[in-house]
């Protein structure tokens, strides 16, 4: 049994009568110690799905599907249930930890709160475990700042703050939405770096949600492409370049900058994101998919093409159609970076 079990998961919003598809039947699962990286462009449904495993989405959400965390089935269980997992089984990390982190509050005192909220220590030996905390995440002189507010933190130190409050109960899993995407290029890899190895240590499972294909790469074992509240592709990550397989994967990677070409125009892929608003009918990726056929107006399921890989395209399920003959083994060919 895998750690996280996602199976026909489908959630849409109601909001003042009108309905949001966000998610239109996703399968997901994560290994105990997996990284998997989640990938999509803004409004793909990325944080909505990954927010549904400590069922922290609003009320206005209506999820079917099966969610099971660590055995749990988590769209069914009791409050107190989920109470016991947030914060002490499932850890969370988000992109703007301003927003999260309380600022009439120390950071020393929002440190400790998972570890007195959950019992797992008194006062004594959480105040020393948070300072063990901060300095593994690269805070100088913890002793000096466990007394400090939010705002007399940078937003890089802010963001090891929250990865040292996400982590300080070792979870069983770390679910990190966007954690580098407001910070500049520099600190966003000191803090991928930080991540992984916290990830390594602890032996922890992440579920790593980003825009950014070059960064999923680097972080995670395997990768979700999703598009439209669907998941399109999934597949490990040393494969991404050499054996993808679907168009809108195949785009995605022909946008990002490279260095073993010349430069130029940047390809794009033309049209516009789905409309959240329509039920889905048929392929989400229809509109903009250079070779579609008249099946693809009935939604593909994701199929095994090889071990560990799935594709949802009617194209993919009679010939390889985007595969890159010229790249090189190993996944890099100039646009993604060594993994981590
Ligand atoms: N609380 C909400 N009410 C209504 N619609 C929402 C809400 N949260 C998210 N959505 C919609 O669900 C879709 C998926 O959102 P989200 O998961 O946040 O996308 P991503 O994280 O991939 O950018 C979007 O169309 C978004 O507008
Ligand atoms: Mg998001």
């Amino acid at each position: 049994m895998d750690l996280v079990e996602i199976e026909g998961l489908r959630i849409r919003f109601d909001a003042d009568g009108q309905v949001v598809y966000a998610v239109n039947g996703i399968d997901l699962t994560v290994a105990e110690g997996q990284v998997v990286g989640v990938v999509g462009e803004s409004g793909s449904g990325k944080s909505v799905t990954v927010t549904s495993i400590p069922r922290l989405l609003p009320k206005t959400a209506r999820c079917e599907g099966r969610v099971r965390f660590d055995g749990i089935d988590v769209l069914n269980a009791s409050a107190a249930q989920m109470r016991a997992i947030r914060g002490r089984s499932v850890g969370m990390i988000f992109q703007n930890p301003l927003a999260y982190l309380n600022p009439t509050r120390t950071i020393g005192s929002q440190l400790m709160e998972p570890l007195l909220f959950h019992h797992l220590a008194g006062y004594q030996e959480a105040r020393r475990r948070g300072l063990e905390m901060l300095e593994r995440v690269g805070i100088q002189n913890p002793a000096a700042r466990f007394d400090n507010y939010p705002f007399e933190f940078s937003g890089g130190m802010l963001q090891r703050v929250l990865i040292a409050t996400a982590l300080i109960a070792a979870p069983k899993l770390v679910i990190a939405d966007e954690p580098t995407t407001s910070l500049d290029v520099t600190v966003q890899a000191q803090i991928l770096r930080l991540l992984k190895t916290m990830q390594r240590d602890l032996k922890m499972s992440m579920i790593f949600v980003t825009h950014d294909l070059a960064v999923a790469a680097q972080v995670s074992d395997t990768i979700y492409v999703m598009y439209g509240g669907t998941v399109v592709e999934q597949l490990n990550a040393a494969d991404l370049i050499r054996a993808h397989r679907h168009p809108y994967l195949a785009g995605l990677l022909d946008s990002l900058p490279r260095l073993d070409r010349p430069v130029g125009r940047l390809p794009f892929i033309p049209g516009l994101p789905v409309d959240t608003r329509q039920p889905l009918a048929g392929c989400p990726f229809f509109d903009r998919c250079g070779v579609h056929t008249d099946d693809c107006h009935t939604l593909p399921a994701l199929t095994t093409v090889g071990p560990s890989h799935r594709v949802a395209c009617w194209r993919v399920a009679g010939e390889l159609v985007v595969t890159d003959p010229t790249a090189k083994a190993g996944g890099l060919s100039g646009c993604i970076p060594e993994s981590l």
